[in-house]
């Protein structure tokens, strides 16, 4: 059985996929820590990302030099990519980087490696071959309408974006990471627009999904209500 949750930044669906993933023993999958994974990568590889920017397509002819180098060194990134995800802990090239993958400079990078045709296709297809034969709940932004079109639960979470960057400030301070409210509220608007304008696979709500609004509920009170549209779904 599949349950997708998908929705922008900070709606709080790795919160809620984790622990209704614990209650109901369910397998959990962070697809968005996949994402981050591949741009810690690209990051570690020191790919402009001011050029990367411009490149949805690794298959397309560019003219430009340095585009040219850029598409060469992210189809190599690709085809060498070892990541690996145990216990919900995330690693790359053998090395755990749990943590790294959640500091603002991954956040900044990752609507621009998500927006790519082969990063998408590569990550989707880890996707579907780690959800085989199990019970999962996998959260993301294009698990209702790609990944999983045919999961039996699909959930879209919504929250308001002040409301949403106060969420992630709160967990970000709590890593003693220095940002602002302001520069998280700018970096979640920013994301949203990438994700949801990106020609590939863009972040909408899946038409059979149920729509969440989190902003004024509690964890407690996100997490009964999907379990009681898993009862209905069920009979
Ligand atoms: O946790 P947060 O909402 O900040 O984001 P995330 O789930 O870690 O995802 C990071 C980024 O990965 C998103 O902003 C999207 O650009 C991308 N992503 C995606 O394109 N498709 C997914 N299924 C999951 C994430």
């Amino acid at each position: 059985m599949i349950i997708a949750i998908d929705g922008p930044a900070g709606s709080g669906k790795s919160t809620i996929a984790k622990e209704l993933a614990n209650e109901l023993d369910f397998v959990y999958l962070d697809t968005g820590a996949m994402y981050r994974l591949v741009t810690l990568k690209a990051l570690n590889e020191k790919i402009s990302f001011d050029s990367l920017k411009n490149i949805v397509d690794l298959s397309e002819n560019k003219n430009n030099n340095s585009d040219f180098e850029i598409i060469q060194n992210m189809k190599k990134i690709l085809e060498n990519l070892n990541i690996d995800i145990k216990k919900n802990r995330f690693f790359l090239d053998e090395i755990d980087v749990s943590d790294e993958i959640r500091k603002p400079v991954v956040s900044e990078n990752v609507s621009n490696v998500a927006k790519i045709k082969q990063v998408r296709e590569k990550l989707v297809g880890l996707q579907r071959k780690f959800s085989k034969s199990k019970n999962v709940i996998l959260d993301g932004r294009d698990i209702g309408t790609v990944v999983f079109p045919n999961a039996e639960l699909k959930i879209f979470l919504v929250a308001d974006a002040m409301e949403r960057a106060k969420r992630r400030y709160k967990e970000l301070i709590l890593k003693n990471e220095d940002i602002t409210l302001d520069e998280i509220y700018k970096n979640i608007l920013e994301r949203d627009k990438i994700d949801s304008t990106r020609k590939e696979s863009p972040l909408v709500k899946a038409q059979d999904a149920f729509e969440i609004d989190t902003t004024f509920k509690t964890i407690e009170e996100v997490k009964d209500d999907i379990k009681s549209l898993l009862r209905k779904s069920a009979k």
